[in-house]
């Protein structure tokens, strides 16, 4: 008996993207070249998994590609120059491929990036990984300038071969994408739109699937993991937790994964029940990355982060009390408008007090389309520098009292690579987020070793394996 196929006009449009797609892809050479933060990261992987799915090959080197795609950062204004810069490198290159631009800088610049860049051929925004293929399609096709910054489209689920991940012991997991807080001074909520959690059932299932390909360290990730806040409560029932956050933290703590790492924090949103929850699973590693911005609380205010240094800082007296001794990070912004050098005192005051692990200081950069593009009284960039400098040398001398404390004690490290200074030695990460190097072979990469600490460096910890 023969079967008759019918097909709705929607399935026919679909057909002919496919067949479109798959000849657009034959022999083609793709080179993404990413910016920025690790949603970055992710969404490359994202977008990698999608164009080898459509027949495309992925190349390592820029100058063999038919397709440069730049996945970009719009954080600051640096990160936004570099792009347009590469693209005047690739269109004098001599293969000329097609150039697109992914990522926050086409989300934001949208078409504008036509007349910036003459040489782009496509503008990819953040919510359209999944329809790359496709949009080379139609620039195979013969259209020109072709661009989208819609929303994601049902039915795109986050899809992540493990072939394409970064690390083959180290996977980031996105759990929530954008972000309300609106802080005057980000373009994040711009670029990356509202937040979108991500269903607990999907995350539990790629974190378990994760696990048995051999992955020993999970990082979910988000802009700000704390409100995640997904549609149902599918896949967290069982979980006790004071927030869906924290629950799903206690889910996929009971996947039984090795180690599980979490960022970005946000103060206001930092309930104690996240430290209760490390607290009660071993695997839920003891470091937080808890962003201040500064500890001023005119500039906190005119910042609208919504806490005052007084908050913060019960937060991080709650985080070093706990009994797991948690490892504690931040972000600092100097010189953002209006910062007197007693806005700034209070800041040093405050890093001070905080004894961070670790620090990210950073010169405030005007984005267009913040309410901080507007404030009076920008702060000089001499005075920028100035307290950049100062802050930054604060900074390394309490953390080298910090990381000196840390000689005698034994941390557990995940080894990924050849340590960059000797042949002979191999660097990792210990639970609380700190780079550790010690004697070893490549044979031990991916492997989890105790390490005992012997000497504190600017940056990382210097050890002995004393298992593994
Ligand atoms: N200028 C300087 N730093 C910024 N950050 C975000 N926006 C800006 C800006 N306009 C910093 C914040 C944030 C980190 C990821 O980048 O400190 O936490
Ligand atoms: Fe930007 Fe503030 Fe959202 Fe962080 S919390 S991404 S600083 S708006």
């Amino acid at each position: 008996m023969q079967h008759r196929v019918c097909l709705t006009t929607s399935d026919r449009l679909l057909a002919k993207t496919r067949l479109l797609e798959a000849a657009t892809a034959m022999n083609s050479k793709v080179y993404i070249e990413t910016f920025g933060c690790q949603m970055n990261v992710a969404d490359t992987e994202r977008a990698v998994t999608g164009l080898r799915k459509a027949g495309y090959e992925m190349t390592s080197a820029p100058d063999e590609a038919d397709v440069v795609l730049l996945n970009t950062c719009s954080v600051r204004e640096r990160a936004e120059r570099k792009v347009f810069r590469r693209v005047g490198e690739l269109r004098k290159s001599p293969r000329r491929p097609v150039i697109g631009v992914m990522g926050c800088v086409a989300q934001l610049e949208g078409p504008s990036i036509f007349q910036k860049a003459a040489a782009v051929d496509l503008v990819i925004g953040t919510r359209a990984t999944d329809r790359i293929p496709s949009l080379l399609a139609r620039i195979r096709d013969g259209e020109k300038f072709v661009i989208d910054l819609e929303e994601r489209q049902d039915g795109e689920v986050w899809d992540v071969s493990p072939a394409e991940r970064r690390s083959p012991y180290v996977a980031f997991v996105p759990i929530i994408e954008g972000c309300n807080k609106f802080c005057s001074f980000c373009i994040v909520p711009y670029s990356r739109g509202r937040e979108k959690s991500r269903g607990a059932t999907e995350i539990v299932a790629e974190v378990r699937q994760l696990r048995s390909l051999g992955y020993k360290e999970v990082q979910l990730i988000g802009q700000n993991v704390n409100s995640y806040r997904p549609k149902t409560e599918d896949g967290l029932e069982g979980y006790v937790g004071a927030t869906p956050f924290s629950r799903l933290l206690r889910a996929v703590a009971a996947t039984g994964t090795e180690r599980i790492k979490f960022t970005t924090s946000f103060p206001r949103d930092f309930h104690p029940d996240i430290v209760s929850a490390i607290e009660e699973y071993p695997n839920l590693c003891n470091w937080v990355h808890l962003p201040v911005q500064s500890g001023s609380d005119r500039m906190l205010k005119a910042m609208r982060r919504g806490h005052t240094s007084a908050d913060y800082l019960r937060r991080v007296e709650m985080i070093k009390s706990s009994t797991r001794r948690l490892s504690l990070t931040s972000d600092i912004i100097v010189g953002f408008p209006g910062e007197s050098e007693q806005d700034f005192e209070n800041t040093m005051q405050l890093v001070r007090d905080c004894e961070f692990d670790g620090l990210f200081i950073f010169k405030y950069s005007k984005r267009n389309g913040t309410p901080a593009a507007n404030f009076s009284q920008p702060v000089s960039e001499a005075d920028k520098t100035a307290r950049f400098l100062a802050l930054e040398e604060l900074q390394s001398s309490l953390q080298d009292k910090l990381y000196n404390k840390q000689v005698g004690r034994t941390l557990s490290v995940l080894v990924e690579k050849q340590s960059a200074r000797s042949n002979h030695d191999v660097s990792g990460h210990s639970t609380c987020n700190k780079v550790v190097n010690f004697k070893g072979n490549m044979k031990q990469c991916g492997s989890i070793v105790d390490v005992l600490i012997s000497e504190g460096k600017p940056n990382s910890l210097y050890g002995t394996a004393i298992s593994g």
